[in-house]
């Protein structure tokens, strides 16, 4: 069944100035998509407004126990002045998955497509034109009803906000430092690691700030059964390349998040000439064919950080540099191609980004 949206633009003279170096989600656009949900009525109220503050009861189920989800992708500028997105069904069928797994109602996908086109078209202006820039898309749902006793609540809001954003880390395409943490754990099998909900993100905070005052920028995982395997960073899932011919990333164990970029890694490098593999990963290996120069560059990949290479890896007090800690060629190159398709300058050969449908 097909919801209308109220639409009530913001007048002009009260729109936003938009920021020239937007550093990444600091700044919003002018409007956002929100609609409510009941137990029995189900979601209405579907409406793209000016983006305001919420009020919500101070014992609103998402305050205390956390049950909330959200997603992130990006709208992109292309050469012709037309708006693309990247693959945003995918993250639209995540949504829903993250929901389903923490008890909350899911939205329609062709319906939550529609609202976050809608909202893109009318905020245009806000979508930079740099290559490299970009209009960040936050979907998100949390919980509202009033009631402290632990259960799933009644009542729901989900909305989507969106704003311009430039590189996920200050260096843009340079190596980051990475720490792999050997006490503290994020995710386990079983639990919630593979949803995209904030638990996992608090989970991961004490260790990042401690390691920030070091000079790392992420942590990396380890699964917190056997402390041993390899599983993803803070931001973003992490691939390994072998000889300089051979990706390999972590298979997706359950306590992972499904990255699309990394899909999209596994789908395109192979097209580039690349091996692929996805497998069970033990950190000592790891390491020691660090150590060997057998791994020749290893990066990240995500909706924010894009392809971003790891220079360093920090482990019990030893630190191994990778690539002498430049960024590599294959990611340089996966970098190039992930970005030319989506930023709509090389052809997409996947099918991958859809037109918002607004012309400049
Ligand atoms: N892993 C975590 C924990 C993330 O937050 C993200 C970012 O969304 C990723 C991996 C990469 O996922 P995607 O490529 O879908 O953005
Ligand atoms: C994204 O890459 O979109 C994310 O959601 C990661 C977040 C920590 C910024």
């Amino acid at each position: 069944m097909t919801q209308a949206i109220t639409i009530k633009p913001v007048p002009a003279q009260e729109q936003g100035n938009i920021p020239s170096n937007p550093g990444f989600g600091a700044y919003f656009s002018d409007h956002m998509f929100v609609q409510s949900y009941t137990q029995g009525n189900g979601w209405g109220d579907a409406a793209i407004k000016k983006l305001e503050h919420f009020s919500i009861h101070p014992a609103a189920a998402v305050l205390h126990y956390g049950q909330e989800v959200f997603e992130g992708l990006k709208a992109y500028k292309r050469p012709d002045g037309g708006v693309n997105l990247f693959r945003p069904e995918e993250n639209l069928r995540r949504f829903n998955e993250s929901a389903v797994r923490v008890v909350m109602p899911e939205v329609d996908p062709a319906f939550h497509l529609q609202a976050l086109k809608s909202l893109i078209s009318l905020d245009k202006r806000w979508v930079p034109e740099e290559t490299g820039s970009s209009l960040y898309i936050r979907p998100a749902m949390i919980a509202t009803s009033a009631k402290l006793g632990l259960g799933a609540s009644a009542e729901y809001l989900h909305f989507i906000i969106t704003g311009p954003v430039g590189p996920y880390f200050k260096g843009g395409f340079n190596p980051v430092s990475v720490y792999i943490s050997d006490s503290i754990r994020r995710a386990v099998i079983g639990g919630i690691g593979e949803a995209k909900t904030g638990g996992n993100y608090v989970a991961s905070l004490y260790m990042s700030e401690k390691v920030a005052k070091l000079g790392y920028t992420q942590v990396l995982w380890l699964d917190a059964i056997h402390g041993k395997y390899v599983e993803e960073v803070g931001a973003m899932n992490i691939c390994f390349v072998y000889e300089g011919s051979h990706i390999v990333t972590p298979k997706l164990s359950g306590s992972i998040l499904a990255g699309i970029t990394r899909d999209s890694v596994l789908k395109l490098a192979p097209t580039l000439g690349y091996e692929v593999s996805e497998e069970l990963l033990d950190v000592n290996e790891i390491l020691s064919d660090i150590k060997s120069g057998k791994i020749t560059e290893a990066f990240g990949c995500g909706t924010a950080a894009v392809i971003s290479p790891v220079g360093k890896l920090a482990f019990k007090g030893e630190e191994y540099v990778i690539n002498d800690n430049q960024a590599g060629t294959v990611a340089k190159r996966l970098y190039d191609e992930l970005t030319g398709i989506q930023y709509g300058s090389k052809e997409d050969r996947f099918g991958w980004t859809q037109d918002v449908g607004i012309a400049d």
